[in-house]
């Protein structure tokens, strides 16, 4: 029987298919919540034949939508009990403003809001539990500001703007977490995986695709850069660290503007109003 249940975002590629093919070798059954069912059930597959451990599951989850985010958290809520470990690894930039189906700007929504409302609906799981929730954020954090006036970026996109607030709020969304939710014996971390050769580029266009080309030499692997997240699922004895930033299995510093505990409060206040027709 599998020692411990995994949930996580983003494991059809890159740092999350590393990160999740590690846990299930070390015996956790593990959730692929995928927007892709076809990837998911090959990277599925992929990770029983390299690791032996028959307990991957798919289940759809596009983060950028979220009825398809409630109907996820819905099924893992009849399926499980309880759930010991959620990786909110799903990220991406986009060269141009896109909108999601619920009409919020997309680095908004797939790499916060999505799984601020995920983990809010697993949060019952989560506390039975006694879990850790691992934000996979990235020191692009530091370019980025709370731009409350502007979240979902009518006025004016900027694609390195709009990425550095939502990995901000990966990191705001770990504090918060740690805070409201310690003492019921939640940990919550938030972490850099290094500059790693994922597809993560492949998305971008223009510019910002030459720069990633040319950085490529330079990058660390997906395994490498999945250790921060192993790390912070398997090592014991983190409790002391609750709310913090990791880079490269250690406590990080963080841009001072992550510090900001009414940013925290007020980026916890809005997303609740945005999902608030959505919680199962
Ligand atoms: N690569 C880096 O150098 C780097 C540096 C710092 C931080 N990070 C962070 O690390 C995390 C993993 O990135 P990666 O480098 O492994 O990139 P990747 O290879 O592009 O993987 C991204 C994963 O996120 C999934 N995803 C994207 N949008 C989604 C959505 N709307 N709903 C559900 N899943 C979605 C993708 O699914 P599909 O297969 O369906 O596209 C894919 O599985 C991200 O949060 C990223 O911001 C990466």
């Amino acid at each position: 029987m599998p020692i411990k249940t995994t949930v996580i975002t983003g494991a059809t590629s890159g740092i999350g298919k590393a990160t999740a093919t590690a846990l299930a070798a070390q015996d956790h059954a593990v959730y692929l919540l995928v927007r892709n069912i076809i990837r998911g059930e090959a990277v599925k597959q992929e990770i029983i034949d390299k690791t032996g451990n028959k307990h991957v599951y798919v289940i759809k989850c596009d983060l950028a939508d979220l009825q398809s985010v409630r109907e996820a958290a819905a099924g893992l809520s009849q399926k499980l009990m309880s759930v010991n470990t959620l990786i909110n690894n799903a990220g991406a930039g986009f060269s141009e403003r896109q909108v999601s189906k619920d009409g919020f700007e997309m680095t908004f929504a797939a790499n916060h809001l999505g799984h601020f409302l995920l983990t809010l609906s697993l949060m019952p799981l989560l506390e039975r539990g006694q879990a850790r929730i691992i934000n996979v954020s990235s020191e692009g954090h530091k370019l980025g500001k709370p731009n409350f006036d502007d979240l979902q970026s009518v006025q004016k996109y900027s694609s390195v703007k709009a990425y550095g607030m939502a990995k901000l709020f990966n990191v705001y969304f770990a504090r918060s977490l740690a805070q409201k939710f310690g003492d019921k014996g939640i940990l919550a971390f938030s972490l850099h995986p290094g500059v790693v050769n994922s597809s993560f580029a492949d998305k971008l266009r223009g510019f910002e695709k030459i720069l990633m080309k040319l950085a490529r030499p330079f990058m660390i692997t997906s395994e490498q850069g999945a250790e921060t997240s192993i790390y912070l699922a398997t090592a014991p004895q983190l409790d002391k660290f609750n709310g913090s930033y990791f880079k490269k299995k250690k406590v990080a510093k963080t841009a001072v503007i992550a510090k900001d505990v009414a940013a925290q409060e007020k980026l916890w206040q809005i997303s609740e109003k945005l999902i608030s027709k959505s919680v199962v």
